[in-house]
């Protein structure tokens, strides 16, 4: 199963596609944990990107795409992966279909996980990142159990740089412009499903699984 997450920043793409991950036994694949790994380990890449992701601007397509191509290609990906933050912008998924059909597949779901403007930026506030193992927390839907420790790697969890609010409203407006086109470009495909993200996580995890089947 090929899964797309769509969704504004902070909408739930990447809590949704852990456990999406987990129930199906695919890998979970976000180019912003990618990204961010390779800001912690220092790569040229990671120095890259960094300039673009502290601004809440996209990391340049010719920068993002070779990335998630050479990722979808490896063995664990052959029953499938769930993409999470890609593709983001036309070009993107224009490339990714390229790719997929090269070898005569194609995606099969991309789920739209909807969530207005106005409750994004509350979501971001509360959201705090363990920048070791990637685990997200949120100081008041899923606090960690000891007060800014990750709880699965005992790191410390911080505010993610891009997560000021006023990085976030530069976000939600890249959103709008460049990746809400995507919706209309899935509904073309007949692949576009979408859940309401407002629900309590559980609630929306069971709106997914009533879309991918149990
Ligand atoms: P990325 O890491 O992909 O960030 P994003 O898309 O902005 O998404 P987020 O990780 O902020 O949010 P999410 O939707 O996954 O929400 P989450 O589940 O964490 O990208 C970061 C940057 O990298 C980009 O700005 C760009 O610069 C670059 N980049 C990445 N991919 C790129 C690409 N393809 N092309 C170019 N550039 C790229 O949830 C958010 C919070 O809400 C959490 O605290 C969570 O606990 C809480 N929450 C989740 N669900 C619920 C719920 N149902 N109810 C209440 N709270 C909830
Ligand atoms: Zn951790």
């Amino acid at each position: 199963m090929k899964i797309i997450m769509l969704g504004a920043p902070g909408a739930g793409k990447g809590t949704q596609a852990k456990q999406i991950a987990d129930k199906y036994s695919i890998p979970h694949i976000s180019t912003g944990d990618i990204f961010r790994a390779n800001i912690k380990n220092g790569t040229e890449l990671g120095k890259k990107a960094k300039q673009y992701m502290d601004q809440g601007a996209l990391v340049p397509d010719e920068l993002t795409c070779d990335l998630v191509m050479d990722r979808i290609q490896q063995d664990d990906c052959k029953n499938g992966f769930v993409l999470d933050g890609f593709p983001r912008t036309i070009p993107q998924a224009e490339a990714l279909d390229a790719a997929l059909g090269k070898i005569n597949e194609k995606m099969d779901y991309a789920i739209d996980v909807d969530v207005p403007d106005e409750n994004i930026v509350n979501r971001m506030s509360g959201r705090r990142a363990c920048l070791n193992c990637g685990a997200t927390y949120h100081l008041i839907s899923i606090p960690p159990k000891v007060e800014g420790i990750c709880d699965r790697c005992g790191s410390e969890i911080v505010l993610r740089e891009d997560d000021k609010p006023e990085t976030v409203q530069k976000r939600l407006k890249v959103y709008h412009e460049q990746t809400q086109p995507l919706i209309d470009y899935y509904k073309n495909q007949g692949i576009l499903k979408s859940v309401d993200g407002t629900q309590p996580m559980d609630e929306v995890f069971k709106a997914i699984v009533t879309i991918l089947g149990a």
